[in-house]
């Protein structure tokens, strides 16, 4: 869909804008915007509302056609809600609503003439957003390897979204921002999709090589010599049960200056985690396959960053492998050496994230990282703990990282992509004891997302560090099984921010 923003000056009349469909909101009790008023001229949208056809609640819906004395086609009544100050939610289920309205008219374009700056709590930029990320999300199919395509999207292939002129410059910010983060959600929710035999390591290193000469990013693949080189003991542990190589992706968007520590994001990448030796149960085992969802999430925030040509230094970090049984794969008390040098006695073949992910973790010290955020799908717990509303984030506490868990949280509510942060604490770290290794690499039944992060916080001594644990937050599963394009929102909003205000704490 093809998004631009129309601006309004005093002069032109919301009657006087020709298009497919003028989209305007009506609140709650019958009231009208302003918008709506002025198209109301022969009490077209207010009999409409008098005879019950809408309500004005959230998310209603009503298509009116061949209005006296306005120039649009049609008009699309939405339902905001509340008159005063429509709440972020009914905003969302109207620009959803409309979006879905706009996927079955017979008409090509739309103009929207919502009160987008109106919203309780929130900017333009975040109802721009919204809009675009619902229209963006409704044309969104996974049918690649369908050899009959799902339905074309119909309805509107063009939507512009009508600002008052002296907002025009910022709303165009705006839009550049919404439309840069879909296509990086795009490009995640692709990944996450596509089955393990399509997209294996060799997919994702590609898949990152395109991004880097398309955005003429730095790129780094290692393969299993160069990680044994380096020492990797822990990585490759994890990849000996498979034919399929192994890959580590360092991808580099030097934005910032020259002397500017970067940010760093580490993403798993296990490919297809079967469980390896403690093999899963197989019931919804093929969900496994959205086990590189933390790795997809870098990528797609990279597509997002590289695309607004942000101003800072990002570097995407990702060990990639799958994690399978067989006569090589490593076994449960089988003990391996990490590039930190700590031993890890594996008990359970099946916490494979963490022994991926350490090792990167101790390859990332090399750049003196700002901060470093890892993304992984890494427990079952945390879904026990946090659902699928909240993905959860993991930091030490002092002021350095209570100030990167405060950014993280508020750039989380701030893209509607929300984190819950949870502890890490010394008790926890209690539980990783082993008998005959430095460290466990599970920690028993009890807090199983904590001892998950404690085990990872032991390899990020060096530097200020964060942990996202998205196992609830990057798919759906069910009828609507899919990859959600998660936590790239979180992610892109994140840098975005540093990028705006570089001076950090
Ligand atoms: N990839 C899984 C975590 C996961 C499970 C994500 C279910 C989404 C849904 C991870 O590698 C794993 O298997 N974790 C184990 C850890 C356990 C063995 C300590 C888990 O969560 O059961
Ligand atoms: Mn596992
Ligand atoms: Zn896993």
């Amino acid at each position: 869909m093809d998004f631009s923003i129309k601006t309004l000056d005093a002069k032109t009349s919301v009657t006087a804008i020709k298009t497919g469909v003028l989209v305007v909101g009506i609140f709650e009790n019958r009231k009208l915007t302003s918008a709506a008023q002025a198209l109301d001229k022969m009490g077209a949208i207010s009999s409409a509302l008098k005879s019950g056809d809408i309500s004005g609640k959230p998310g209603a819906t009503l298509l009116l056609r061949g209005l006296t004395g306005v120039a649009a086609e049609r008009v699309l009544l939405v339902g905001l809600g509340n008159e005063e100050s429509p709440a972020d939610k009914s905003f969302s289920s109207a620009a959803q609503a409309a979006a879905r309205a706009l996927t079955t008219v017979g008409a090509a374009d739309a103009v929207v003439a919502l009160p987008l700056d109106k919203i309780n709590q929130r900017d333009l930029n975040w109802a721009i957003c919204t809009l675009v990320l619902a229209a963006r999300d409704l044309e969104y199919r996974a049918d690649t390897l369908k050899s009959k395509k799902d339905p074309a999207p119909t309805g509107v292939r063009k939507l512009a979204l009508a600002v008052a002129a002296g907002d025009a410059a910022q709303a165009r910010q705006g839009l550049a921002e919404a439309v840069a983060l879909s296509n990086g959600m795009e490009l995640t929710k692709d990944l996450g999709n596509l089955p393990g035999n399509v997209c294996t390591p060799t997919y994702l290193a590609n898949t990152a090589r395109k991004l880097a000469k398309d955005y003429k990013l730095g790129i780094e693949v290692l393969d299993r010599k160069q990680l044994e080189a380096l020492k990797m003991g822990s990585f490759l542990s994890v990849t000996n049960g498979s034919d399929e190589p192994p890959k580590f992706i360092v991808l580099k968007h030097m934005g910032g200056k020259a002397k500017d520590a970067p940010t760093v994001l580490v993403g798993k990448g296990i490919t297809f985690d079967t469980g390896g030796i403690s093999l899963k149960p197989g019931l919804g085992m093929d969900e496994m396959k959205y086990d590189m969802c933390g790795a997809a999430s870098v990528l797609g925030t990279f597509r997002a960053i590289a695309e607004l040509q942000l101003k800072l230094n990002v570097i995407g970090v990702i060990p990639t492998c799958e994690n399978m049984p067989s006569g090589r794969a490593t076994k449960p008390g089988d003990i391996v050496t990490s590039m930190s040098g700590q031993t890890i006695e594996v008990l359970n073949t099946d916490a494979e994230g963490r022994l991926i992910l350490c090792d990167a973790l101790t390859y990332v010290e090399r750049f003196k990282p700002a901060a470093v955020v890892d993304i992984a799908t890494l427990t079952g717990a945390c879904i026990v703990a946090l659902g699928h509303h909240n993905s959860g984030l993991f930091t030490r506490s002092d002021d350095a990282h209570d100030k990167l868990a405060a950014d993280l949280l508020a750039a989380g509510k701030a893209s509607g992509d929300t984190a819950w942060r949870m502890p890490i604490e010394d008790a926890y770290q209690e539980q990783l004891k082993s008998n005959f290794a430095d460290i466990a690499n599970i920690g028993g039944q009890p807090a199983g997302s904590v001892t998950a992060a404690c085990f990872l916080e032991r390899f990020t001594k060096k530097y200020t560090w964060a942990h996202l644990d998205i196992a609830g937050t990057a798919w759906k599963s069910g009828a609507a099984k899919g990859a959600t394009g998660r936590p790239v929102p979180l992610l892109t909003t994140y840098l975005l921010n540093l990028a705006r205000k570089p001076a950090r704490a």
